[in-house]
């Protein structure tokens, strides 16, 4: 149907028409009842207090049972958060329950991050049911829904004032998720003081704009007890695993050398309040304004960062398809650009890399040269020595034959000697006085 055609049938008066007799669609409620009974609910509830400050003792007094319990060490390094689910059953309703426990939180020297690992785990839930709608085939009826439905917020029984840990934890949190304030073991703290401290608790709360769920007053039949309960908050609470003998009944209550403080008296404590409240008269509530309000700022603030809009500059309508063509082609344009940047930075490098080579190759050719310019330097030298080496060579050679010329002819003169020496010395030795002159010489 054209846009046109929608608005006129919407602009046409409704017609009222009286039925001849019983058609059935009377049944619709019964209808959604039973489907939803037959699907299952989910509940998931987030308990932030100190380490010890009652946490676990409340939960299980809420659903009287005994869930898994581990005590927390005072000494944790940062916050986690422990998420545990478990299905119950009440008649033929079951319920798929979450509790999510803050361990370590308020232990730290330095409390400044404490808040941040709450609202990252109620973000995550978010993101995780966002990213299921925003899938082609969505399986929103099938998935576990873990977005936190209450966040019960622990105030410690101090009778004095909200600690600025509590404040900063609650202002961060209360666009995220329904916060319930309660004093916890409102049995250590006397009753005018728990009066005063409530008073305390919820100016504070206003003066420092911390939004805490409103048990809501539109629907006529919770108006009333809604709009009272309302007015008791933060609610004072006892808890206890524990049973006691009252009269001739066993209830849960704690007790003391002095006394019995009964867990579901309304004179000792807003326990019952806190139970009718979350769990009888608001689950269904809760619910609804964690889907309708919370989610759905999360999911707009996710979408219009991821550049989604409802309507153009001029205020006119703007369609998803428009929106994801427009954002595509500014991601196109993007990625082209980014392209265009990286191809010049690459060209710019190929520019860089090959003058830096040439100066490098120019670098070597003056090496080259200079190394040729010295061999032939070495080579000039060495020829020159070779050449006085030669002319050396040949003068020694030339003094060499001339010896041998020298020696020969002495030799030859030196053989015709020894006939005329033989001569002479025949000669002397027939001389008489010579013999007896070498012989007196000789012999003494
Ligand atoms: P962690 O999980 O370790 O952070 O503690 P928690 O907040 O779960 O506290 P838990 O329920 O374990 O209770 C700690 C102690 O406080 C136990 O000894 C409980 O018996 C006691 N306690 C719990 N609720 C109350 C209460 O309402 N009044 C009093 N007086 N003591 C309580
Ligand atoms: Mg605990």
């Amino acid at each position: 149907m054209a846009a046109t055609d929608i608005d006129k049938s919407s602009n046409e008066e409704k017609r009222n028409l009286s039925l001849g007799g019983h058609v059935g669609f009377d049944s619709l409620p019964d209808q959604l009842v039973s489907k939803s009974v037959a699907q299952g609910f989910c509940f998931n509830i987030l308990c932030v207090g100190e380490t010890g400050v009652g946490k676990s003792t409340l939960m299980n007094t809420l659903f009287n049972t005994t869930f898994e319990n581990e005590e927390a060490s005072h000494y944790q390094n940062g916050v986690y958060l422990r998420p545990r689910t478990y299905d119950l059953q009440e008649s033929n309703v079951h319920l798929k329950l979450t509790i999510v426990d803050t361990v370590g939180f308020g232990d730290q020297i330095n409390k400044e991050q404490s808040y941040k690992p709450i609202v990252d785990y109620i973000d995550t839930q978010f993101e995780n049911y966002l990213q299921e709608e925003l899938k082609i085939k969505r399986a929103l009826f099938n998935c576990h829904d873990t977005r936190i439905h209450i966040c019960l917020y622990f105030i410690a029984p101090t009778g004095h004032s909200l600690k600025s840990l509590d404040l900063v934890t609650m202002k961060k949190l209360d666009s995220k998720v329904n916060i319930i304030p309660i004093i916890a073991k409102a049995d250590t703290i006397s009753k005018s003081e728990l009066h005063k401290f409530k008073i305390k608790i919820m100016s504070e709360l206003v003066s420092n704009g911390v939004q805490i769920y409103q048990f809501p007053t539109d629907d006529e039949a919770v108006t009333e007890i809604n709009a009272s309960m309302n007015a008791h908050l933060p609610f004072a609470v006892v808890g206890s695993t524990e049973e006691v003998k009252v009269g001739n009944k066993l209830v849960r209550a704690r007790q003391y050398p002095w006394g019995v403080v009964q867990v579901e008296n309304e004179s000792h404590c807003d326990f019952v309040k806190l139970r009718e409240m979350l769990i009888r008269v608001n689950m269904e509530d809760l619910r609804e304004q964690t889907h309708a309000r919370h989610y759905e700022l999360y999911r707009r603030c996710k979408l219009e960062e991821m550049g989604f809009k409802d309507t153009d500059p001029d205020s006119q309508p703007f369609s998803l398809q428009e929106t994801y063509e427009a954002k595509r082609k500014e991601f196109m344009g993007d990625l082209q650009h980014k392209e265009e940047e990286m191809r010049q930075m690459f060209v710019n490098k190929v520019k860089e890399t090959e003058a830096e080579l040439k100066e490098k190759e120019r670098e070597l050719h003056d090496k080259f040269e200079q190394l040729k310019r010295m061999h032939q330097e070495e080579k000039r030298k060495v020829e020159e020595k070779r050449r006085d080496l030669e002319e050396e060579m040949n003068a020694f050679n030339r003094r060499k034959v001339a010896a041998e010329t020298l020696q020969a002819q002495s030799l030859q003169a030196a053989s015709q000697q020894p006939l005329k020496k033989d001569k002479d010395k025949k000669n002397f030795f027939s001389l008489p006085s010579a013999c007896s002159l070498t012989s007196g010489r000789h012999f003494n």
